[in-house]
C-alpha cells in the first residue's frame, strides 16, 4: 500500500457531488484498500462558497475558482460533477490539456462534444471516465465496453431517464398529477437542473448517443436521433395502457440492421408483463442483446444522490488504479480506438415498422370514426381495436385505435390529414408499441 494519496480536484457539490464526497469520505479505509493507495479530495470547486451545505468539510477546500484545481500539479483527477456544457467543456478541455485525468457525470457534455473530448483525451494519454453519465449506479458502460466486448450488439434498449420513470410510475399506480410529481423528482435530486430535458426526452438521447457509441463503435450526431418526451401522455393513456395489456414508459432504442442503426427516444407501450414493464419509480434498465451472448438487463437506481455518486467513485478508483500501475488510457472510452470510430448512419423514424396506438380528439358525432378509419385505409394501415368510453353527443372525446404493424412512414402522413379534418379538435397522439420487448 502506498501512503501518498491520490490527489482530487472535486468541481461541483451538488447532488452527485455531494454523494462523492460523502462515499470517499465513508469509505476512505476501504478504497484504499481497494486502490492501493488513499485518494484525497485536495479542492472543491463550487459556484458560491458561502451556501449552506448541511455537510462538515473544512472550509479550507473549498474555491469560486476551478484554476486553483487546473494549476495545481498534485491534483491528478479533476471529477467534473456540476453540469451544464459551455463552462463544462472549458474544463474539460482545460484538465486534459493540463494532463489531468478526467472523471465526468456529463451526459449532456459527451453527447455534445464526446468527440472532440475523446481525442483529446487520446493525444494527451489521459483516462475520460463518463459511468455516470448513463443508467446512474448501473454500471452499464462498463459492462458493454468490457463484459460485452465479445458480442456484435443486435439491439439495445431500455429505461433511462429516473425522472420520466418516476413521473410515469406515479401516474399509472397512484393517479398523481404530472406538475407535482415532477417537483417531487426535482426535490429528491433526480431531475436536470433544467427539467425539460428529462420530460422532453433529452436527457434519454444524451444517454443514447453515449451508449450507441460505445455499442457500435460510431459518433451520433444528436440531431440524428428521433427524440420525443412525455409531456402529452395523460393519465388517460396509461389507463387505456393498461386495457390493452400495456404500460407505457419512456424508452431508449437502439437496433442495428445492415448497417443501418435505429436511435430513438419516445413513449413507447410495452407488454404489462415485460420485466421493462416492472420498472418502476426512479429505477433504470437495459437490455442489451449481443450475438454471442443472446439477450440480458441490467437493472438499479437510474438516478440521485448515492446511486450516482457510487459510478463516479468506480471511475475515481479506476483512474488512481491506472496512475499506480503507470498506465492510462487501456481502455479507450468508446471501446475501440477514437481514430477508428466513424460517424453512425442512423435510420430514419419513417422507414420503422410497428404498430401504433393513436388517440384522437374529436368531436362526437355521427361518421367521425368512418372518417377516420377511411383515411387509415388509404394509408395502408389497419386497425386491430377501436376504444371510445365516452358517447357525448357534440362535445370533444378521446377515440382511441390501435393499428397493427404499420409503416411510420403512412402514419405519419395519415395523422397530417386526419389531424386537418374540421371534427379534430387537437394533434393526435401517437405512441409507438414494442411488443417483443423483455
Ligand atoms: P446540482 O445538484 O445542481 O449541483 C451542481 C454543483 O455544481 C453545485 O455544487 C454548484 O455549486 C456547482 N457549480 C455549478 N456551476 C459551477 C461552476 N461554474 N463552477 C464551479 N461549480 C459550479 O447538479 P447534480 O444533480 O449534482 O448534477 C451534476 C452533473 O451530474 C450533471 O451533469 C448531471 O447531468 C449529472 N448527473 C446527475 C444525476 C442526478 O441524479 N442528479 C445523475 C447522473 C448524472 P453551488 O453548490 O455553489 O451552487
Ligand atoms: N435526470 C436524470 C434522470 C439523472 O432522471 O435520469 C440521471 O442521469
Amino acid at each position: 500500500m502506498k501512503s501518498e494519496s491520490i490527489k482530487i480536484g472535486l468541481v461541483g457539490l451538488g447532488t452527485v457531488g455531494g454523494g462523492v464526497y460523502e462515499i470517499l469520505e465513508k469509505h476512505r479505509s476501504l478504497l484504499a484498500q481497494r486502490i492501493g493507495a488513499p485518494v484525497e479530495i485536495k479542492k472543491i470547486a463550487v459556484r458560491s462558497k458561502g451556501k449552506k451545505r448541511g455537510k462538515k468539510i473544512p472550509a479550507a477546500l473549498f474555491t469560486e475558482d476551478v484554476g486553483e484545481i487546473l494549476r495545481d500539479p498534485e491534483i491528478r483527477i479533476v471529477v467534473e460533477v456540476m453540469g451544464g456544457t459551455k463552462e463544462a467543456k472549458t474544463l474539460a478541455f482545460a484538465a486534459i490539456k493540463a494532463g489531468k485525468h478526467l472523471v465526468t457525470a456529463n451526459k449532456a457534455l459527451l453527447a455534445l462534444h464526446g468527440k472532440e473530448v475523446f481525442t483529446a483525451a487520446m493525444k494527451a494519454k489521459v483516462d475520460v471516465c463518463f459511468e455516470a453519465a448513463v443508467g446512474g449506479g448501473i454500471p452499464i458502460l462498463r459492462a458493454l465496453r468490457e463484459g460485452f466486448v465479445a458480442n456484435e450488439i443486435r439491439s439495445l434498449y431500455g429505461i433511462v431517464n429516473g425522472t420520466c420513470n418516476f413521473i410515469l410510475t406515479e401516474m399509472s399506480q397512484k393517479g398523481a398529477d404530472f406538475q407535482s410529481t415532477l417537483k417531487r423528482a426535482q426535490e429528491l435530486g433526480y431531475a436536470e437542473a433544467d427539467p425539460t430535458f428529462d420530460i422532453d426526452g433529452w436527457d434519454a438521447a444524451h444517454k443514447l448517443a453515449i451508449l450507441v457509441s460505445i455499442a457500435y463503435g460510431v459518433h451520433v450526431p444528436l440531431q440524428k436521433l428521433f427524440v420525443e418526451g412525455i409531456r402529452r401522455v395523460s393519465a388517460f393513456d396509461l389507463e387505456c395502457a393498461k386495457r390493452f395489456g400495456f404500460e407505457i414508459k419512456l424508452l431508449a432504442i437502439a437496433k442495428s440492421q445492415g448497417g443501418k442503426i435505429q436511435a430513438r427516444v419516445h413513449p413507447t407501450m410495452i407488454p404489462a408483463g415485460s420485466m421493462l414493464a416492472a420498472v418502476r419509480g426512479v429505477h433504470n434498465a437495459i437490455s442489451i442483446d449481443g450475438d454471442s451472448v443472446g439477450e440480458g438487463m441490467l437493472y438499479g437506481a437510474g438516478a440521485g444522490s448515492g446511486p450516482t455518486a457510487s459510478a463516479v467513485v468506480g471511475d475515481i478508483v479506476e483512474v488512481a488504479r491506472n496512475l499506480i500501475a503507470g498506465v492510462a488510457y487501456t481502455v479507450p472510452p468508446l471501446g475501440l480506438y477514437t481514430d477508428k470510430v466513424r460517424d453512425a448512419a442512423i435510420e430514419s423514424v419513417g422507414a420503422l415498422r410497428s404498430s401504433y396506438y393513436l388517440r384522437f380528439q374529436a368531436t362526437d358525432r355521427p361518421g367521425v370514426l368512418s372518417k377516420i378509419a377511411a383515411i387509415l385505409g388509404r394509408h395502408r394501415i389497419s386497425i386491430s381495436s377501436v376504444y371510445q368510453n365516452v358517447r357525448e353527443e357534440g362535445r370533444v372525446v378521446p377515440i382511441v385505435i390501435l393499428t397493427h404493424e404499420a409503416l411510420e412512414k403512412d402514419i405519419q402522413a395519415a395523422i397530417a390529414k386526419v389531424d386537418r379534418l374540421e371534427v379534430m379538435k387537437e394533434k393526435t397522439l401517437l405512441i409507438r408499441v414494442e411488443e417483443n420487448c423483455r
